[in-house]
């Protein structure tokens, strides 16, 4: 039986990266597993170069099993939210830590990816980096979705009334209540695009 794997560099549990990636990997139809990479044991790559000479890290942390994983797996989806203007730092530090996979042969190539990109105004620039880095490893982008997001502005306690408010800046000096917040289930068409997504990945493990 295949299996597809779902890495989400979010840290809210339940929030919007999580609920829009559960959506993509129920709809392929096939067996998923969804880790949450903020639960496990990623240290920095130190861009020693250990990893040349046998495709291994000389670091021993939770990123032996995610690429054991990430090899084993017949589709990944990489979920990554926007901070910054850029793929978060947990999506950033696990993307550095495939360099293993990267030497004389790209141990990566072909394997089928989806990219599920979240944030409030710019999730855009998070989808860039995963991209890029999909890409560069010569992986196999097979689809993408862009989700919305929530400002930390909104649970704060500050949010209308503070002069760096993101809230005050895109929806006003109106008062904040819970349909101020991005719900992925409410919004239909995003929902529609997860679903085609899934079946995109299901129909490229097919061919
Ligand atoms: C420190 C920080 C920086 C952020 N920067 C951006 C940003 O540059 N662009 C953007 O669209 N959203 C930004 N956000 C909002 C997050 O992208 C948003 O919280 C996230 O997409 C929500 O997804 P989640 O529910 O899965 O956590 C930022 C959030 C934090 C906490």
């Amino acid at each position: 039986m295949k299996k597809i794997i779902g890495f989400n560099a979010s840290p809210t549990k339940a929030g919007v990266l999580e609920t829009a990636m559960t959506k993509v990997l129920k709809s392929t139809g096939y067996e998923f597993e969804l880790i949450s990479l903020a639960k496990k044991e990623i240290k920095y790559c130190l861009g020693c170069v250990g990893c040349a000479k046998n495709n291994k890290c000389i670091l021993r942390d939770d990123m032996d099993e995610l690429l054991e994983k990430f090899m084993e797996a017949d589709a990944v989806v990489f979920g990554g939210i926007t901070r910054h203007n850029g793929a978060n730092a947990i999506m950033q530090n696990f993307m550095e830590r495939f360099f293993p996979l990267y030497h004389r042969k790209i141990l990566s190539t072909g394997k089928p990816v989806a990219i599920v990109s979240g944030g409030l105004y710019s999730a855009q620039e998070a989808y860039k980096d995963m991209s890029g880095f999909v890409n560069g490893f010569k992986m196999n982008e097979v689809g993408s979705l862009i989700v919305g997001g929530n400002a930390s502005c909104y649970k704060c306690g500050f949010g209308e009334v503070c002069p760096q408010s993101a809230h005050i800046a895109i929806n006003g000096r109106v008062p904040i209540t819970k349909d101020t917040f991005y719900k992925f289930e409410n919004d239909s068409e995003c929902v529609k695009k997860a679903v085609e997504l899934g079946k995109k990945i299901a129909d490229t493990l097919k061919n």
